[in-house]
């Protein structure tokens, strides 16, 4: 293993896309990772395809008492658990017009309310043992840039680099580091699917609004939240790091 990685590390959203990507490569790095998911197969088939040193943990993370639980399963089943990635998100697109109070409240509760609950649930832990930790958050491009139809998205991603922050601030004294990683746009399965079919259009104008001219890939990643669990980020706290492209940086061109 490499040594400057934490032994273990939960992973949020472990059974797709940005998650899968990050559990993949830590587990390719010798760290055993428990991955929380909704998608109880998709947990199940990515311990198939990566092995026993991946450990499923199913379950809603819009329910507020799903943190404690699987974060308390996972300790002792694996623990003590030394690093934690927020990758579970969903960016549903719906008109202000349209928007119910509940997709609202979902978009919140999973994109800001459950990673605060999993930091709440695994911070202590890791104070009480006295292990210190390092927490990478997935945030997104959208913190910055508004669109359309993502009100809700964008200020669950907005307040994610802000809880970021203040998470770094308040737990430093106990050794432990908190930083987000925030993409543009990544081709995930779910992306290129939508991008293939009716999205198409859509896919087009966001790409062409990208300096670099091309949407990334879960793994053009992967390798920056490795760095920050890692004790070569020893004084990296509180950092948001896009990895966009130069998504965020202006308009490219006119
Ligand atoms: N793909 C992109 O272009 C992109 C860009 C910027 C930010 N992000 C962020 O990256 C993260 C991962 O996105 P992705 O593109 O890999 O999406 P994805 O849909 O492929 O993966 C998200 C995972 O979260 C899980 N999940 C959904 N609801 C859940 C719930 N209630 N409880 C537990 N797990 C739940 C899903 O089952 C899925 O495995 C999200 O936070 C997203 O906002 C993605």
């Amino acid at each position: 293993m490499s040594s400057d990685l934490p032994d273990t590390v939960i992973v949020t959203g472990a059974a797709s896309g940005i998650g899968h990507a990050i559990a993949r490569h830590l587990l390719a790095q010798g760290v055993t990772v428990a991955g929380i998911d909704i998608d109880a197969d998709g947990l199940s088939e990515t311990r198939e395809a990566l092995g026993d040193r991946f450990h499923p943990f199913a379950g809603d993370l819009c329910d507020p008492e799903i943190p404690e639980r699987l974060v308390g399963a996972a300790w002792d089943a694996v623990g003590p658990v030394a690093g934690l990635v927020n990758a579970a998100g969903i960016y549903p697109v719906t008109p202000l017009f349209d928007m119910a109070v509940a997709e609202w409240d979902a978009v919140l509760n999973l994109n800001l309310r459950a990673p605060f609950l999993m930091v709440q649930a695994l911070g202590r832990r890791m104070a009480a043992a006295g292990i210190g930790g390092a927490v990478v958050n997935i945030g997104s491009s959208a913190s910055t840039l508004a669109r359309p139809g993502i009100a809700h998205y964008g200020s669950s991603k907005a307040g994610f680099s802000q809880l970021t922050r203040n998470l770094a601030i308040e737990l430093a004294p106990h050794g432990i580091r908190v930083n987000a990683v925030a993409p543009g746009l990544i081709g995930t399965d779910r992306v290129m699917e939508h991008a293939q079919g009716v999205g198409r259009a859509e896919h087009a104008a966001k790409v062409a609004r990208i300096p670099l001219g091309r949407e990334g890939r879960p793994e053009e990643l992967v390798d920056l939240v490795a760095y920050l669990l890692s004790e070569r980020a020893s004084y990296v706290t509180g950092s948001i790091l896009f990895v966009d492209g130069g998504l965020t940086l202006g308009i490219p061109s006119y």
